[in-house]
């Protein structure tokens, strides 16, 4: 299990818990704990709902890759912390890390 914390829009945090052993991406685990998260495109770095913002732990996780960074170029504001949920894969590097929701509250 990797254990992360996740601030809402409203700046309340929450532990979270995901295995890492299956597959699954952020985005999923967000929308498990019922984060409003459209994620319209499903996972292809084509919407930008799931746009979240690193706060702590980003150096673990590395660089957007080039498809997710045309896609947050395209937002509203970005921020150099910011990713796409759905392109970060569970695994440890993502233990202890902070993350922010930053897609529009639907
Ligand atoms: S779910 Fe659409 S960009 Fe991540």
């Amino acid at each position: 299990m990797v254990n992360f914390t996740v601030e809402d829009q409203e700046g309340n945090r929450q532990d979270c818990e995901a295995p890492d052993d299956m597959g699954f991406n952020l985005m999923e685990i967000l929308k498990a704990y019922e984060y409003p998260i459209l994620a319209t495109c499903g996972g292809m770095a084509l919407c930008g709902t799931c746009h979240i913002e690193i706060l702590e732990g980003k150096d673990e996780l590395g660089e957007a890759t080039d498809p997710e960074l045309d896609q947050l170029e395209n937002l509203p504001e970005y921020f150099p912390t910011s990713r796409l949920a759905c392109q970060i894969r569970i695994g440890d590097v993502l233990d202890g890390s902070v993350i922010k929701l930053r897609g529009e509250d639907q």
